[in-house]
């Protein structure tokens, strides 16, 4: 397994360009289900869940090939309706084959996701929207069985409000499903994320009438049929939030091209209230901007809490927890979407970050300084968060199991290292022996202000 073994304290500073968004592509892959034409879908991440959903959809009977990051998708074979566990397992997304395979094919046999790292993650919502549209629905052997009624799907009112606000892949999987359903289906408290409205616009070259993607409430007017498209997968806001913090916790100046500003507005408020300045350089298409961040010398703490779109996303908790760690004064961390996900805070504690959790909710108390230290990645975000810490700590931190990071992020480190960053990727079998914290100035950023 890889490790990163990083030396912190170094400025990040140039340019670096957002990669296509894993959580937009992976629905988009799915729907190479609804239609035997060809979609390609440019700017894909090279990334194992994007490897992953491309295996499941070769079992499902798609063609698929990679040339860079496009990638290229067609329906040759029908008959395979069975998403098995082996896969699921291994990425949760494949829940979005579920909607594309019940619309087009009749039924489907999806393994039932399990709960991971960042907690529970119930499918309740997708199924009782799918159900709205006629489905019959059964468990079998771990497996939903999902069978589309005689005559297909029917269009719907359905409401997708849960607990914790709507469903992202919830929303998806309906929004595709009804494509092909006859009549209209309403879809209420719909998940307004970016990567909807992505989903959204692919569907509809393909021929879907679909209005309201990115508001509450999606109107799709069932089709016949849909046909091949081609499509560019938007930029990823979480990479691009990911790198703004990255600049903000090393004192950087970084600028950042094919950058989905509009989708970051509440980074951006947040940001500029610690003292992050994000300049637009080229806002000609918000969602494709280029911008210049740099920061103050101290940063302030602030109150956050994690919210469906357009609030904090849940996917940049981690990252921008790292930065408050280095903030004066008391920040307030309150994660709504995912309350268990909070598998960084022991380790951001091992750098000497001062964190105190009750419950949902994490006060990050300010300190001077992060030192460096083995770290332990568990789930995507963590991990991201423990890097930027790494990147801001005195000393060596060495981040174990950076597949966690892989899985969402395209080459890390060597792009981090192109802006600066001191980062090398060992095989843990490797590492000669416990790193040793050498003393090195840091981003001492209280030290010095
Ligand atoms: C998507 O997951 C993302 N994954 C997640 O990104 C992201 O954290 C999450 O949305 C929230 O923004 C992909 O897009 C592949 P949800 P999803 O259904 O759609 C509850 C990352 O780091 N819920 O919107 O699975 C659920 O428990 C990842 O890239 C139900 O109660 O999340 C949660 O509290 C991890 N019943 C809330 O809703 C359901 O049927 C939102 O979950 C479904 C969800």
């Amino acid at each position: 397994m890889d490790v990163f073994v990083i030396e912190g304290g170094r400025r990040l500073d140039g340019s670096i360009a957002v990669q296509g968004a894993k959580n937009a592509a992976l629905p988009l892959m799915a729907t190479a289900l609804l239609t035997d034409e060809p979609i390609t879908i440019r700017d894909a991440p090279d990334l194992a869940d994007i490897r992953n959903m491309a295996r499941l959809l070769e079992e499902l009977g798609c063609e698929t090939k990679r040339q860079g990051h496009r990638l290229s998708l067609r329906t040759a074979d029908r008959t395979q309706s069975h998403a098995r566990y082996d896969v699921v397992r291994t990425m949760r997304a494949s829940i979005c084959v579920l909607g594309p395979l019940l619309a087009r094919r009749g039924e489907a046999r999806v393994s039932m996701p399990g709960g991971c790292t960042i907690g529970d993650r119930p499918v309740d919502l997708h199924l009782r929207g799918l159900e709205a549209l006629g489905a019959q629905i059964d468990l079998d052997a771990g497996d939903i069985v999902a069978r589309a009624p005689v005559g297909g799907l029917r269009g719907a009112r359905i409401f997708l409000g849960g607990p914790f606000g709507s469903t992202v892949l919830g929303t998806a999987n309906i929004m595709s499903a009804a494509t092909l359903a006859r009549g209209t289906t309403t879809i209420e408290s719909a998940a307004c994320e970016p990567e909807i409205v992505d989903l959204a616009r692919l569907l509809n070259a393909m021929g879907a009438k679909i209005s309201g993607a990115g508001s509450p409430r999606i109107v799709v007017q069932g089709v016949d049929s849909l046909g091949g498209a081609d499509h560019r997968v938007m930029p990823d806001r979480i990479e691009a939030g990911t790198l703004m913090c990255a600049a903000a916790i090393t004192n950087g100046d970084l600028t950042l091209e094919n950058c989905p500003l509009d989708a970051l507005l509440v980074l951006w408020d947040l940001l500029h209230r610690i003292g992050v300045r994000i300049d637009p350089i080229d806002e000609t298409d918000p969602l494709r901007a280029t911008c210049r961040i740099t920061t103050e010398r101290s940063l302030r703490p602030v109150q956050v809490t994690t919210q469906p779109h357009p609030g904090f996303p849940t996917d940049l908790q981690a990252q921008l927890m790292a930065l408050l760690c280095l903030a004066e004064g008391n920040s307030i961390v309150t994660e709504k979407i995912f309350s268990e996900r909070f598998m960084h805070v022991p380790e951001l504690a091992r750098m000497g970050a001062s964190l105190h959790r009750a419950g949902a909710t994490v006060v990050v108390s300010g300190v001077r300084r992060l030192r460096g230290a083995p770290v332990m990645a568990s789930d995507l975000r963590a991990s991201a968060g423990l890097v930027l810490a790494g990147l801001a700590a005195e000393g060596t931190t060495i981040v174990n199991r950076v597949y966690h990071l892989d899985r969402g992020y395209e080459r890390l480190d060597e792009r981090l290292i192109q802006l600066g960053a001191k980062i090398e990727r060992v095989d843990e079998k490797d590492l000669e022996s416990p790193p040793t914290i050498a003393v090195m100035p840091g981003v001492a950023r209280l030290a010095s202000a």
